[in-house]
C-alpha cells in the first residue's frame, strides 16, 4: 500500500517534470527565428528580407516584442492567435504596431549613450529626437531589407517640410 502511494507520488512528479520540460522546450523552440520563418516564408517576404537586413543576427522576437516578460508573453499570445488563424486559413492581414524604441533599446542593444557618442553618424540627430520619435520611423529598413517603400534613412524633410538640413 505504502509502496504504491510512493510510486504514485513519484509518478506525478515525473508527469509534472515531463509537462514542464515540454512546455519549456516548446517555449524556446517557438522563439527561434526559423520557427517564425516556417510561416513567414510562404506567407510573404519577411523571413528573406530579414536575412538580407543589417539585423539578420537579431532574433525576430527581440524586435517584435517589448522588453521584459510581459512584452515577451504578450507577443507569444499574439503568436498563438496568428498560428490558429494560419491553420484555419483565415488571413486577416492585420497590421501590427512597428517595434518601438523600447525594443531597440532593450538591454544589450542601443543605449542613449551609444547613440549620441561623439563620432557616430547621426549622433546629433539622435540627441535631438531622444525619447520622442520611434527609431524605425527614421530607420525604416533595419529589420527587413528589399522592399522599395522602406528606405535606409528617412530624409528630414519628410517630417520637417520646412526643409531643415542635417
Ligand atoms: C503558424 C504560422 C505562424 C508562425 C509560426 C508565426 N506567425 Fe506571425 N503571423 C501569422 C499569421 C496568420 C499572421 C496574421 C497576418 C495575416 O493574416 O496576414 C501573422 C502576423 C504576424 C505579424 C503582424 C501582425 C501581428 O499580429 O503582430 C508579425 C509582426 C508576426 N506575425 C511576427 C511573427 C514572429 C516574430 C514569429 C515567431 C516568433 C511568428 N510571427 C510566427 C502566422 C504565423
Ligand atoms: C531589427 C528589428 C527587426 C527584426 C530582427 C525583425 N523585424 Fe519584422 N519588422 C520590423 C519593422 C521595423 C517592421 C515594420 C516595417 C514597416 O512597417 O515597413 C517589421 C514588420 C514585420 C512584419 C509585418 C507586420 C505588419 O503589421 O504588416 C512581419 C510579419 C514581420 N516583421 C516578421 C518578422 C519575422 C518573421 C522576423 C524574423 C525572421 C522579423 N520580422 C525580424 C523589425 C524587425
Ligand atoms: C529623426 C531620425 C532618427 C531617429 C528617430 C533615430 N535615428 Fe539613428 N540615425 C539617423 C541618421 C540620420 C543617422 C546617420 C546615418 C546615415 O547618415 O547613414 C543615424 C545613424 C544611426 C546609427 C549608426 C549607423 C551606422 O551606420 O553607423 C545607429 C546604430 C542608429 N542610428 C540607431 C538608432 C536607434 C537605435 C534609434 C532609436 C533609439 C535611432 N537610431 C533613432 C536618424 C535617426
Ligand atoms: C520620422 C519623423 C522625423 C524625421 C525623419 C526627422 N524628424 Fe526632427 N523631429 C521630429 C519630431 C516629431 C520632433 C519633435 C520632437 C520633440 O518634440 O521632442 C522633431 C524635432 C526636431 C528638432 C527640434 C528638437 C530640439 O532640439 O528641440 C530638430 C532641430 C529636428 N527635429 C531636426 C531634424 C533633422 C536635422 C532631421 C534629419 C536628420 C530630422 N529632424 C528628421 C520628427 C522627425
Amino acid at each position: 500500500m505504502r509502496g504504491r502511494l510512493r510510486l504514485r507520488w513519484w509518478g506525478w512528479v515525473l508527469v509534472g517534470l515531463v509537462v514542464a520540460g515540454g512546455g519549456l522546450a516548446l517555449n524556446f523552440w517557438s522563439a527561434r527565428s526559423e520557427f517564425c520563418g516556417s510561416c513567414h516564408t510562404a506567407m510573404g517576404s519577411h523571413y528573406a528580407s530579414w536575412s538580407a537586413s543589417s539585423h539578420s543576427s537579431v532574433k525576430c522576437l527581440d524586435c517584435h516584442s517589448d522588453p521584459g516578460w510581459v512584452g515577451y508573453y504578450h507577443s507569444k499570445a499574439d503568436g498563438v492567435r496568428n498560428a490558429l488563424e494560419y491553420f484555419l486559413g483565415i488571413h486577416t492581414r492585420r497590421r501590427s504596431e512597428p517595434p518601438g524604441r523600447a525594443a531597440c533599446q532593450r538591454p544589450g542593444c542601443h543605449s542613449d549613450a551609444d547613440l549620441t557618442a561623439v563620432g557616430l553618424a547621426g549622433a546629433e540627430t539622435h540627441a535631438r529626437h531622444r525619447g520622442s520619435v520611434a527609431c524605425v520611423s527614421c530607420h525604416g529598413d533595419v529589420g527587413h531589407r528589399d522592399v522599395a517603400e522602406r528606405r535606409a534613412v528617412v530624409p528630414c524633410s519628410e517630417c520637417h517640410p520646412s526643409a531643415q538640413t542635417p
